[in-house]
């Protein structure tokens, strides 16, 4: 009876959560065709780069812990960016609240948490379902830019990309160059460029 109760509790608390993100979205969004988005934008230097080089395009960061997104938010408002978002969201959160008709123009997920223990791997991001809501909401010439420093999470995640009957791996250049936090951590990376297949 507990548990029941606490999961009841849980399933509300994301449903509330996603009605204020809706919310959000809607007013962030109103009248933007397609967007840009980084998942897991972490300081906002990246998307403050890109955005700041990128004035005709809306650019939407989110993260899910809360000080990262504070600080890129005032990266954002130093750099006086109206083309630019970051949300404290998680991708689920966020992908379950856009409005109907949004499209994305990019997607970049840059050094995300490579879970590497195997039974955490279902905790990654790059994943089947994944790819298939990003595909739900394809904006022109969509590409999904992928970038790691863990060998095996990007053999994984491509494979994932190569196996899914919507997506391809791109022989496509990089859109946009600018040091990440954790890439300029990083010993080295691999990078994956993927679009919808024709
Ligand atoms: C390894 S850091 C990389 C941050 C930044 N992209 C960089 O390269 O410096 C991964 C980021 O993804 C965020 N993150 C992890 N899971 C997430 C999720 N489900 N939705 C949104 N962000 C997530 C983490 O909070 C963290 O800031």
């Amino acid at each position: 009876m507990e548990n029941a109760l606490r999961t009841a509790a849980y399933v509300s608390k994301i449903a509330e959560r996603q009605v204020a993100l809706k919310a959000t979205n809607a007013t962030l969004l109103a009248g933007v065709g397609a967007f840009v988005v980084e998942i897991g934008s972490g300081h906002g230097h990246f998307l403050t780069a890109y955005a700041a080089a990128h004035p005709e395009r809306t650019c939407l960061g989110l993260d899910i812990i809360a000080e990262r997104v504070e600080r890129a938010n005032r990266k954002k408002n130093r750099a006086r960016l109206s083309n630019l978002h970051f949300l404290h969201a998680s991708a689920e959160d966020f992908l379950a609240s856009l409005p109907e008709n949004v499209r994305f123009a990019d997607v970049f997920v840059l050094f995300p948490d490579p879970w590497p223990k195997r039974r955490h791997h279902k905790n990654r991001l790059m994943q089947a379902d994944f790819l298939s809501q990003i595909a739900a909401k394809a904006g022109q010439g969509l590409r999904l830019y992928f970038r790691t420093d863990d060998i095996e999470y990007f053999a994984a995640a491509k494979a994932v990309v190569m196996e899914h009957a919507d997506w391809q791996v791109l022989d496509a250049p990089w859109a946009f160059e600018y040091e990440t936090v954790f890439q300029e951590r990083a010993p080295s990376f691999q990078s994956l460029v993927a679009g919808l297949r024709e």
